[in-house]
């Protein structure tokens, strides 16, 4: 394996801690764009090379692009408060600009990229009768949920890669859980009592541990497989009821058993973060497993949530 330079947007998020961390135990160079000076500290505690920039803003943090032999962009612009779709719209705009500053740097850099990893979510695929979806499925033209915001940015970079070779892969995830995100926000809400599922509790749901699409996005960098796309879930598709059962029973907490439809669920979180929830659509990771060979450390939830409550019972110092 050969150590390699990578630049990595949205480093301090849910995916980008956890890639971090096994990017540098990989060997390679890290560098890591922050917006402020305590994510620089935490960066270089982490080992990895701070870059201070703002993906929205053309600047000086371009520069350090140039001789990076790969990007991964993990970024997402913040959601305050409900996701409507129009706001998941807006949102999309946001990282269209984000990404066509990535790849004006990339242009302007004077070493070939050898991979463009673009992560998105499964709500851009269509589902067959079965709920499964893989890399076979077509791509949703009328997106809903999260999609709203990766269907804007495909064009842009399906457009680079045909035009001026953009080494793009992109990475089709499930929910992905860990210790930030909406994941400890549903341990509270079951502590409390004030859980309700959206939809129908027999919906599948297709999850994913983040420190498994850590995993996955190496194995990318490291393999380059350009030009391909992967769904990025585990071995195991839950229902949400069985998911959340098993979350109260980690717990100790009454099994909460209210759910509620879509359109009630939209007033409370906004109709494209219901509808990501309500998705019912499940994945197969075969592509992933055989071609690059990614062996997850947590195949199903249920290896991959305990250790996660027990962080949430008692967060140790550094835990955000
Ligand atoms: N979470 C999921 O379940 C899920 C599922 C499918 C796909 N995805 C995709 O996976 C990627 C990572 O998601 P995530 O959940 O890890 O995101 P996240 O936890 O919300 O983290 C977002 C990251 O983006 C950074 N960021 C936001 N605005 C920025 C800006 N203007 N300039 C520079 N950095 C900026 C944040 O930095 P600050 O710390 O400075 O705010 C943070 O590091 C996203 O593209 C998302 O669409 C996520």
């Amino acid at each position: 394996m050969v150590p390699e330079t990578i630049f990595v947007a949205g480093a301090t998020g849910l995916v980008g801690k956890p890639l971090i961390h096994r990017l540098v135990d990989r060997g390679h160079h890290v560098r890591a764009l922050v917006r402020n000076d305590s994510s620089a500290t935490l960066m270089l505690s982490m080992g990895a090379e701070p870059v201070l920039g703002d993906l929205a803003a053309p600047g000086p943090w371009q520069d350090h692009l140039g001789d990076c032999t790969s990007v991964i962009d993990a970024s997402q612009a913040r959601t305050p408060g409900r996701l409507t779709a129009r706001r998941a719209i807006r949102l999309g705009r946001q990282r269209v600009q984000f990404t066509q500053n990535l790849l004006e740097a990339i242009r302007n850099g004077h070493a070939p990229l050898g991979s463009y990893v673009w992560l998105t979510g499964l709500d851009e695929l269509v589902p067959g009768p079965d709920r499964f979806v893989d890399e076979t499925s077509p791509i949703n033209v009328r997106p809903h949920g999260f999609g709203r915001i990766g269907s804007q940015i495909r064009p842009v970079l399906e457009a680079a890669s045909h035009s001026w070779g953009l080494p793009l892969v992109a990475l089709h995830m499930g929910l992905i859980y860990g210790s930030v995100g909406w994941f400890p926000d549903y341990l509270r809400r079951i502590e409390r009592g004030r859980f309700a599922m959206v939809g129908d509790p027999q919906n599948w749901i297709p999850l994913v541990s983040a420190e498994d699409v850590a995993r996955a996005i190496v194995a990318v960098v490291e393999q380059r497989p350009v030009g391909r796309r992967y769904v990025v879930v585990d071995d195991a598709p839950a229902r949400q009821g069985e998911f959340v059962q098993f979350l109260a029973e980690q717990l100790h907490a009454p099994v909460p058993h209210r759910h509620v439809p879509l359109w009630v669920a939209g007033l409370v979180v906004g109709r494209a973060a219901a509808e990501t929830a309500a998705a019912n659509v499940r994945g197969r990771n075969a592509r992933i497993k055989a071609e690059l060979d990614v062996a997850f450390q947590f195949p199903s939830y249920r290896d991959g949530v305990p250790p996660l409550v027990t962080e949430y019972r008692s967060p140790s110092p550094t835990s955000p």
